[in-house]
């Protein structure tokens, strides 16, 4: 991990102080939430269909439901139990067949996994171990790495609400009976009013984290960025305002499109979002198992990097980079400093942003004005993940931990980064340094974006 003591990072980014930030004994508390939290959902997603469900396949592109669960039991068992208990492998046969290099998702279901009730019963094995450990660790600032500040107990809480996202994907793209269903998000109060776009100026802020403690090794250390003034969307871009490409021949025209974009469009014949058809005239989406007319004035969801940037392209704008993306939700031109998050450096509250699997659907353009970072910006954590134009690059001083396999391998031009969290992500997982990424043809995860121009 990267050195918290160089003051002049600390001024500009410091975990709030009064706030018991590195008290262990606050942090010990902490990650026992955040673990008990990320167990409770992944009960919920593997509770709400049978055991055939389960171990299907209801996409290539996804893993059987099970193996998310015992993966989530074996990532806790070789980092919790192992690498900071010291202990013995329950099962060292397994290791393997959870091993997310070793086997694509494709071939996991013929793959000899647990069966549901051994998953069940592996993973709470585990969480029993990992509770005994996580009570007597010490979790000091000169202590181990792995244990400093609770890292590895925040990371594991990490791993499993980001499977309990991918999770979620799985339970989106299944048919069959209704399983999973939520109340609709909070209704925007001042929508009317916004102004469709934020300016912020240009100058310096300070990207990525050196405070955080357990923020990943991707968005340490906190570094000085330049960043010209631009315009930014004050909400992420629209169903209905996507329509509107859609509807003067966005996906027929390749002049909107990146070359590879255009190819996926004509090699997969993509006219919409995934999830929408059209019906009579009407566009309809299927979103948890419910077909239902698609609401103009939500953010939209499920596009590629490829269609984001077309449509940007359309629209007369671009996509804004990631160092633009988190100066809109971090920099706070008061006091110079870079927030944790567009509205402070407080945790997430539910007036705040729709994250955690609450509403299983992002909330309307313009709600949480509570939410709202300096520049204006609304809905930046929570609702969609948002494309930026960035590829996924480390940070001048990155250095891999605990594991090169987490981040360190998926460097490169072949991944776009995303930013903010979707509902779908639980407030562990998400923070205004959070990164994401993944590959710029995929739409099956709760991605959106909003677009920017230069000022
Ligand atoms: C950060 C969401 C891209 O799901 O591939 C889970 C997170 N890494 N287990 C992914 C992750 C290892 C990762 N993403
Ligand atoms: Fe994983």
């Amino acid at each position: 991990m990267t050195d918290d003591r160089d003051p002049s990072v600390s001024t500009t980014d410091g975990f709030p102080s009064g706030s018991g930030g590195h008290d262990p004994e606050v942090l010990r508390q902490r990650a026992l939430d955040a673990l008990l939290t990320a167990r409770a959902r992944t009960a919920t997603l593997t509770d709400s269909v049978d055991d055939g469900e389960l171990t299907a396949q209801h996409s290539p592109l996804m893993s059987p439901l099970v193996w998310d669960l015992a993966h989530i039991g074996n990532q806790e068992e070789q980092w919790l139990l192992r690498a900071v208990g010291g202990r013995e492998a329950l099962r060292p046969e397994i290791d393997g067949l959870y091993d997310a290099f070793e086997h694509p998702r494709a071939a996991r279901p013929s793959l000899p996994l647990l069966a549901p009730a051994e998953a069940r019963t592996y993973a709470s094995d585990v969480r029993g171990r990992a509770l005994d450990i996580l009570e007597g660790a010490p979790l000091h600032e000169g202590g181990r790495p792995l244990e400093r500040a609770g890292f590895a107990f925040g990371m594991i809480a990490q791993h499993e609400q980001q499977h309990d996202e991918t999770m979620l994907i799985t339970h989106q793209l299944r048919t069959g009976p209704v399983a999973l269903t939520a109340p609709a998000p909070p209704a925007p109060t001042d929508a009317d009013a916004l102004p469709a776009e934020v300016l912020v100026p240009g100058g310096p802020f300070t990207m990525g984290t050196s405070a955080e403690p357990w923020a990943l090794d991707n968005e340490r250390p906190a570094h000085r960025r330049e960043v010209a003034a631009f315009h930014l969307d004050t909400a992420p871009v629209t169903c209905g305002a996507y329509r509107r490409f859609i509807e003067d021949g966005g996906y027929t025209d390749p002049r909107w499109w990146a070359p590879e974009g255009w190819d996926l469009v004509r090699e997969h014949d993509l006219a919409a979002p995934l999830f929408w058809h059209r019906d009579a005239g009407q566009w309809l989406r299927r979103r948890f198992g419910v077909t239902e007319p698609v609401p103009d004035d939500e953010p939209v969801l499920h596009v590629s990097w490829y269609e984001a940037d077309a449509y940007a392209r359309w629209a007369g704008r671009r996509l804004p980079t990631e160092a633009e993306w988190e100066k809109a939700a971090r920099h706070d031109p008061a006091t110079g400093r870079s927030l944790r998050y567009p509205w402070g450096d407080t945790d997430p509250t539910p007036e705040q942003a729709n994250l955690g699997q609450r509403h299983l659907r992002p909330a309307r353009a313009g709600a949480y004005p509570a939410g709202r970072a300096p520049s204006g910006a609304g809905q930046l954590i929570g609702d969609v993940w948002e494309w930026t134009s960035s590829d996924f690059l480390p940070y001048p001083g990155f250095v891999a931990f605990p594991y090169r396999e987490y981040s360190d391998v998926f460097f490169g031009p072949g991944h776009k980064v995303l930013r903010g969290g979707s509902f779908a992500v639980d407030q562990v997982a998400c923070r205004g340094t959070f990164r994401n990424w993944d590959l710029p043809v995929r739409r099956q995860i709760f991605s959106g974006f909003r677009t920017a121009r230069d000022a």
